[in-house]
């Protein structure tokens, strides 16, 4: 079985909405599914309430005992993932949490407040020698700012493909207790999700993960966006 912890200390960058989205593109691709909630908050048990499919199934933890507890009642159960959220904090749920995982995944928005929030985070991983990769959400389509932030990421770690942007199926989705890709099959957000997992699967059955490639990628798509600006036409970016 693997496990994916989902952490980042900084509040609203997307964990539950990704470990939701990520949870439900799996079992779309045939694979058995749960996710444990380790956050009071209870976004995902919320959501969990306002769906009809029993699947993926939710099991939520309180201490970091009951984590390792719930990843051995999961696996005895011959299920194939479990992703893990965790709240917005470094707390001891978090670090059991990502100390059980084989990936884990660092959710920032493109802001340097949200990247700079990442980095304890960062810290604990490494502090534990985890495979790790950011996902940058709630993206604009294009434009400098995702590129700085792509750019900065990359020189921290890995940085996860393809980025997700904001749109607002993620939130009409979660509200009917639904995934994006449940609630819009073909739209953007269901195709950028099930990019995003196929990246993570492969992550997950062994292949390597590419921090040069992803970096080179990144500073490319910056140089090649960024270029109109330092010639001065700023505003025709898009952004
Ligand atoms: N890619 C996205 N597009 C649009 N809204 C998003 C996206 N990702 C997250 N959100 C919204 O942002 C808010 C915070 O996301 P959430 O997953 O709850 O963050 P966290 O669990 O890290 O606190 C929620 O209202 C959620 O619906
Ligand atoms: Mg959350």
């Amino acid at each position: 079985m693997h496990v994916i912890a989902m952490a980042t200390q900084k509040g609203g960058s997307g964990k539950s909405t990704l470990s939701i989205g990520l949870a439900v593109a799996a079992m779309e691709d045939g694979r058995r599914v749960a996710v444990i909630e380790a956050d009071a908050q209870g976004t995902v048990s919320k959501w969990k309430e306002r769906r009809a499919d029993p699947y993926p199934r939710v099991y939520r933890a309180a201490g970091p005992a009951e984590i390792e507890q719930t990843i051995h009642r999961i696996e005895a159960d011959g299920l194939w993932l479990v992703i893990i959220d965790t709240a917005a904090a470094t707390n001891s749920l978090a670090t059991s949490a990502i100390a059980n995982a084989d990936l884990c995944l660092i959710p920032a928005r493109p802001s340097p407040a949200d990247i700079e929030a990442a980095i304890p985070t960062l810290m604990a991983i490494r502090r534990l020698n985890r495979r790790f990769a950011f996902v940058l959400n709630q993206t604009p389509p294009r434009g400098c700012r995702l590129s700085e932030a792509a750019a900065s990421l990359s020189s921290l770690g890995v940085l996860a493909l393809p980025y997700i942007v904001q749109r607002n199926d993620h939130q009409d989705a979660l509200g009917l207790g639904l995934a994006a890709t449940e609630f819009e099959p073909d739209g953007k957000a269901s195709e950028e999700m099930r990019a995003l997992w196929r990246w993570v699967s492969k992550q997950l059955i062994g292949g390597s993960i590419d921090h040069e490639q992803t970096a080179i990628k990144a500073n490319f798509q910056r140089r090649a966006a960024c270029a109109p600006l330092a010639r001065g036409t700023h505003g025709s970016g898009g952004e």
